[in-house]
């Protein structure tokens, strides 16, 4: 009898996580939208979702099949987004009629420190104005002598490689994971632009700020599990009382910047980095922003600066080595960018000159998109219409919207032959080629990425100091095909990014 009875339960259970997973499905049916069979779970996610894929290649499949379609429904696990196929939608929604959808989707949990205050996360007014505040701090000016900080963790990097090229002499060069090298050299360069802190980990692998800092790196280990918990099922996460980053470990960033303030304000110290930036900006605006509310944006680095920042010197490194023809002539243009400095070091406007470096850096951030798709939330009803005023969809408050940006940048009536690595897609002859709306790396309108120049700065730079050094060549084992063997929500191969650096001069 009781046999029969916890059976039953079972089944109830069972059923009730089922009409759970599956609650939201019948979205598009009600609101006539073309869409395609989501799975329990998991939506239209299937194989992201079970490891079977990367973000990017789900997306871009997805677009790649619904794209006769300008406005698509979209499971991503049990969220019903409208995705925007189209790049004059997209226009319209993103910049023309911003006002109606001035937000990110809003996912995270309400009982989070500084997440809620970090400028990604701020909605309307309040986004508004530290928007404002912080787009002072992001200019070309500011950059200039921010750059002075992060060439000497280049450097650092650099003499690492070295100690490494002396003990494999005689042999053709020595093999690295670039990946692990490059999340050491985001560390320190992180530590130095936006705490205020020096710090050396290809020495000391095992620093305070590393150790800290490793557990705040959401794509991986416990925070991404947590994350992912928060994405889909945030209610019993609230109910939890959960927390995605660990409050201690949070702790030491807040008085890490807070001491600075303090110490930089009684002893008049300035230092080209972000603290110095924040204190200078928050002077200046009307708000008055709370420490929390300054050290978060801080914060931010550890979200969109660390892992984006590696996994673009790694995929475009690993297109040079499979380009051998594209690394030679990038190597001359390094090679008289380094003659013309005549003995100077490295700054940001020779940076900014050497434009075969920047075609290949477009074209590495189109053929491997780091942010697969934006989001945008609705926050009044709308009409959407297309050019001659016929109605395509209504939107409703609350409404999530997906821009598929891996999937225009594979969209071969866009960038013809996508798989191709071509940098001359971007030359200044082809540049004006490009359709408005479609190339869209670090998003689109008001509500894109603030920090594009800074990214761009410390890759180039990373980059020159590579090059001028070593040649990228294949090793054992280098991933053959990167687009089939990546994971997760970035392109990178579970077996690491391995490839091996030849010294060019003896
Ligand atoms: C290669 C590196 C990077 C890429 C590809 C990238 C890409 C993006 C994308 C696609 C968005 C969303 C834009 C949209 O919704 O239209 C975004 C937003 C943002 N990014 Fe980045 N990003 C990068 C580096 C950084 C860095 C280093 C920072 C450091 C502070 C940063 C800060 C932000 C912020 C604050 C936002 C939100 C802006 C807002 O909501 O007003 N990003 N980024
Ligand atoms: C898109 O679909 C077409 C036809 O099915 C296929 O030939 C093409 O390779 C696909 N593109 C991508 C990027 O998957
Ligand atoms: C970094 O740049 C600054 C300013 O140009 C220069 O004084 C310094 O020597 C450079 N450091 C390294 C390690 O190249
Ligand atoms: C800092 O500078 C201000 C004015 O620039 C000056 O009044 C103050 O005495 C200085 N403080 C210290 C500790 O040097
Ligand atoms: C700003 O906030 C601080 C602390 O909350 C308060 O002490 C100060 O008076 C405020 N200043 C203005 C100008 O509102
Ligand atoms: C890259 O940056 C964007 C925006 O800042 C962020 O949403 C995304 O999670 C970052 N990607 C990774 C892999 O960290
Ligand atoms: C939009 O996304 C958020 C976060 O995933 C979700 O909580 C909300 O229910 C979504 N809105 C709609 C209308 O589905």
């Amino acid at each position: 009898m009781a046999l029969l009875e916890l059976c039953l339960a079972f089944l109830a259970i069972g059923f009730l996580i089922y009409k759970w997973s599956t609650a939201t499905f019948n979205t598009f049916e009600e609101r006539n939208l073309y869409f395609e069979k989501p799975y329990p779970f998991v939506g239209n996610m299937g194989a992201s979702a079970m490891q079977k894929a990367s973000f990017q290649k789900q997306i871009t499949e997805f677009y790649n099949r619904t794209r006769r379609h300008k406005v698509v429904g979209l499971f991503n696990l049990r969220t019903p987004m409208i995705q925007l196929n189209d790049p004059q939608l997209i226009k319209k929604i993103c910049v023309k009629d911003f006002e109606y959808f001035p937000n990110h989707q809003q996912f995270i949990s309400p009982n989070e420190r500084l997440i809620n205050d970090m400028v990604n996360v701020m909605r309307d007014q309040r986004w508004r104005h530290m928007r404002s505040t912080l787009t002072p701090v992001f200019t070309a000016a500011k950059m200039r002598s921010m750059f002075t900080l992060m060439n000497e963790s280049f450097s650092e990097c650099m003499q690492h490689l070295d100690t490494y090229s002396k003990t494999s002499s005689g042999k053709k060069g020595f093999e690295v994971d670039m990946k692990g090298l490059c999340k050491k050299l985001s560390n320190d360069v992180i530590a130095t632009t936006a705490f205020g802190l020096k710090v050396n980990s290809f020495d000391d692998p095992k620093n305070e700020f590393h150790e800290i800092g490793q557990t705040l790196v959401f794509s991986q280990g416990l925070p991404f599990f947590k994350f992912m918990l928060c994405l889909s099922a945030p209610r019993l996460f609230n109910f939890l009382k959960l927390k995605i980053f660990d409050s201690g470990k949070v702790d030491y960033f807040v008085r890490l910047v807070v001491e600075a303030i303090r110490y930089r304000e009684e002893h008049n110290i300035t230092r080209p980095d972000m603290i110095q930036l924040l204190m200078e900006a928050k002077k200046e605006s009307e708000d008055n922003w709370t420490d929390d509310e300054i050290v978060a944006q801080c914060f931010i680095f550890f979200f969109a600066a660390f892992e984006n920042n590696s996994n673009l010197i790694c995929t475009t490194t690993y297109e040079l080595l499979q380009n051998p023809e594209i690394q030679e002539r990038l190597y001359e243009e390094v090679k008289e960018t380094q003659e013309a400095l005549n003995g100077g070091t490295l700054n940001y406007d020779t940076v900014q000159k050497m434009t075969y470096m920047d075609m290949v850096i477009s074209e590495s951030l189109r053929k491997w998109t780091l942010a697969a798709a934006a989001d945008r939330l609705c926050s009044k009803d709308y009409t959407l219409t297309d050019d001659e005023g016929n109605k395509l969809f209504e939107f409703k408050v609350g409404d999530n919207v997906s821009i598929p940006i891996c999937g225009l940048h594979w969209d071969e009536r866009y960038f013809p032959e996508p798989r191709k690595f071509d940098p001359e897609r971007f030359s200044e002859e082809r540049k004006g080629e490009l359709v408005p709306y479609t190339y869209l790396p670090f998003g689109v309108g008001p509500r894109s990425c603030i920090a594009n120049r800074y990214a761009l700065m410390q890759v180039k730079g990373f980059l020159y100091n590579l090059l001028l050094s070593y040649k990228i060549e294949a090793s054992a084992r280098t991933t053959k095909d990167l687009w089939e063997s990546a994971r997760g929500f970035n392109v990178t191969p579970s077996s690491g990014f391995w490839m091996q650096l030849v010294p060019r001069k003896e």
